[in-house]
């Protein structure tokens, strides 16, 4: 039976992990997002992924591993941290950046000395991964840039026949993805904000992990002052973390984040324009406004669950742009993941100078 001829969603984890060691793309459910898995010491499965994605080579991908002491696989020089966290938050949405073994091929790293590693904790990808009997390198399940997929329909609808295989696991739980924290240097530093928070790492660590995102929510930069901050320092940095690129998760429709205060003039100056904008805030619609209008959750860990959702259901809406009311600052705490995506996913307000 040519097993790519049958159904290409289901939950048939034999199929995945077969078609995985045949060398084959599978879309594979993790707590944080769908994500597109491949045999990590497959060359040829590598430049397929990185074909399908669309990503530029020299961006690495994260290899999902399902025992901890499968780190020794992949990554040397093993910290006393690294075992610390890998025990505390694995499996987990936590992603470890060591040194790589020299075994480790430069496609997976994109060039770099180091590899990303994690276990991931949805029962049906443990289980594939424990079947493939190696690792996976899966990047979230999306085209390179767009927003991450958390509904096994997202991957399909976005990659149909090019994959041989989108096993469905449900609903993402967490639904952005995993934080990234680098273990190589002097001292820990979160790359990419996630469920697990600078606190949660710094508890089990007993030490001070950087992190740019975080120390942002305390002082009183725009949004915009944020990302240029965190442009220059990216362009300082040897390590390329692709979610870390200006525009990246992105809706394909122009999506604008605004102030509390910034809607009501926004929508205003949209609709003497003739245009419509869809809308996700945290108070009800106006009576007067004519296109989707979803209300934000307050509580941070609901948020991020249906937040990729929501943005694509806003994005295939009959309107012209989206509009985000940014998180007030009092719910700072376990909003930096979210604060990170949407500053990333959205474009500079045309109408903002002028309100
Ligand atoms: O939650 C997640 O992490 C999801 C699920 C599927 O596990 N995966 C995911 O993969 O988000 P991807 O490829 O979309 O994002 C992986 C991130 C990228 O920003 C990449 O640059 C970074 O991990 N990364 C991978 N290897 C790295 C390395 N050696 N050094 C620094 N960053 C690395
Ligand atoms: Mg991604």
């Amino acid at each position: 039976m040519n097993k790519k001829d049958t159904l290409r969603v289901g939950q048939d984890i034999e199929k995945a992990a077969e078609l995985i060691q045949e060398g084959e793309l599978v879309a594979l459910p993790t707590e944080t997002v769908y994500g597109l898995g491949a045999l990590a010491r497959s060359e040829a499965a590598i430049e397929k992924l990185y074909r399908a994605k669309g990503r530029p080579t020299d961006h690495p991908v994260i290899v999902h591993i399902c025992e901890p002491a499968q780190i020794n696989d992949w990554a040397c020089d093993i910290t006393d941290d690294a075992m610390k966290l890998a025990e505390a938050f694995w499996p987990g949405p936590l992603t470890l950046i060591l040194k790589k073994k020299e075994s480790v091929s430069y496609k997976i790293t994109g060039g770099q000395d180091t590899v990303a590693l994690r276990i991931p904790s949805h029962p049906l990808t443990l289980e594939t991964i424990k079947r493939v009997g190696s690792g996976l390198a899966a990047p979230s399940a999306n085209k390179f840039g767009r927003l991450s997929p958390t509904e096994a329909s997202d991957v399909d609808r976005e990659f149909g026949e090019e994959l041989a295989y989108v096993l469905d696991g449900g609903t993402c739980d967490i639904g952005i993805e995993s934080t990234i924290v680098n273990l190589v240097g002097d001292s820990p530093e979160i790359l990419r904000p996630g469920h697990i928070d600078r606190a949660a790492l710094e508890a089990v660590l007993g030490k001070k992990v950087r992190s740019r995102f975080e120390e942002a929510d305390t002082d009183t930069n725009t949004d915009t002052e944020l990302l240029d901050k965190q442009n220059q320092q990216e362009t300082r940095e040897a390590v390329r973390v692709p979610g870390a690129l200006p525009q990246h998760y992105a809706p394909a429709k122009p999506l604008y984040l605004v102030k509390t205060e910034e809607l009501a003039p926004a929508l205003a100056k949209l609709k003497s324009e003739g245009k419509k904008a869809s809308v996700l805030a945290f108070s009800a619609a106006p009576s007067q406004h004519d296109a989707p209008w979803l209300v934000s959750d307050r509580d941070a860990r609901n948020f991020a669950r249906k937040l990729y959702s929501r943005l694509r259901e806003l994005d295939t809406a009959n309107c012209d742009c989206i509009l985000v009311e940014s998180p007030p600052a009092e719910t700072a705490q376990g909003w930096a993941g979210i604060k990170d995506r949407l500053t990333r996913a959205s474009s500079p307000a045309p109408f903002l100078p002028i309100l």
